[in-house]
């Protein structure tokens, strides 16, 4: 685990999903995102019943592993996803979050990550309630507000989402907790501020930093590192992240 990327105080931080990235050129997908300042590095696990894709699973956190010192942030889109803790632990995760929809009991499931040793994070989709997220903050070091209904990257964000990043935001506030509020799906140069301003603090990007149109090359290959100033860019516009972050 890289420390410095958690005890950054009051600063966004960006985390790209590996899921719009080229496969076949995966270690320099990866490099380029970390020398632009990527704080995270986000990998998307579908299992093709939680959601109707599959991707990929600890084989590929693994090869990651050995490519970043980046955090792994691995956003399990799975059933059962508790079965799947240890293997992608080993693999070499660092953070690991599970569908409130998936578990039982979120607030277990979010011991049972911690035990382990790795960062908890619930992530909750578009339709479920947000009130089923707020008891389960402060078992939590990431909530996750799903901003497009998970499954596939390169979807529109949901406006409606911005209310609930809001809610999150102030029970987080409120009980002046420890925990990352990460936002996923449909976030870029367009979207990002009013999701900050909202009160998001970590924005997973996947289309936006690895498939964004080259402003300085039109036609050309997409160029992350620019597609990264440019959220950061886009970001100066909501001012500071809220309390700890
Ligand atoms: C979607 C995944 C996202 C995806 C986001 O189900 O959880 O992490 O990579 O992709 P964009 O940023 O293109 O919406
Ligand atoms: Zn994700």
């Amino acid at each position: 685990m890289t420390p410095d990327a958690w005890s950054k105080p009051r600063e966004f931080r960006l985390c790209p999903s590996i899921l719009s990235a080229d496969f076949s050129r995966l270690g320099e997908s990866i490099a380029v995102v970390q020398r632009a300042g990527a704080d995270f590095l986000h990998v998307d696990i579908m299992d093709g019943q939680f959601v109707p894709n599959l991707t990929f699973g600890p084989l590929i956190v693994e090869a990651c592993r050995k490519l970043t010192s980046l955090p792994l942030d691995v956003h399990l889109m799975v059933v059962e996803p508790m079965r799947f803790v240890e293997g992608f632990a080993r693999a070499g995760a660092d953070h690991v979050t599970v569908h409130l929809e998936a578990v039982p009991d979120a607030t277990a499931a979010a011991r049972g990550i911690r035990n382990r040793g790795l960062r908890a994070g619930i992530a909750i989709k578009p339709e479920t309630p947000i009130e089923r997220l707020i008891p389960v903050l402060p078992e939590l070091d990431i909530a996750l507000v799903m901003t497009v209904e998970p499954g596939e990257g390169g979807q529109a964000f949901r406006p409606e989402s911005l209310e609930r990043i809001a809610r999150v935001r102030a029970a987080i506030d409120a009980h002046d907790l420890d925990c990352l509020l990460e936002v996923d799906g449909g976030i870029g140069p367009n979207t990002i501020a009013a999701a900050a301003s909202a009160g998001a603090d970590t924005f997973v990007a996947g289309n936006s930093v690895y498939r964004a149109p080259n402003p300085d090359r039109p036609g050309g290959p997409p160029d992350p590192a620019l597609a990264i100033r440019a959220l950061r860019e886009a970001l100066k516009s909501a001012g500071r992240p809220a309390k700890r972050t």
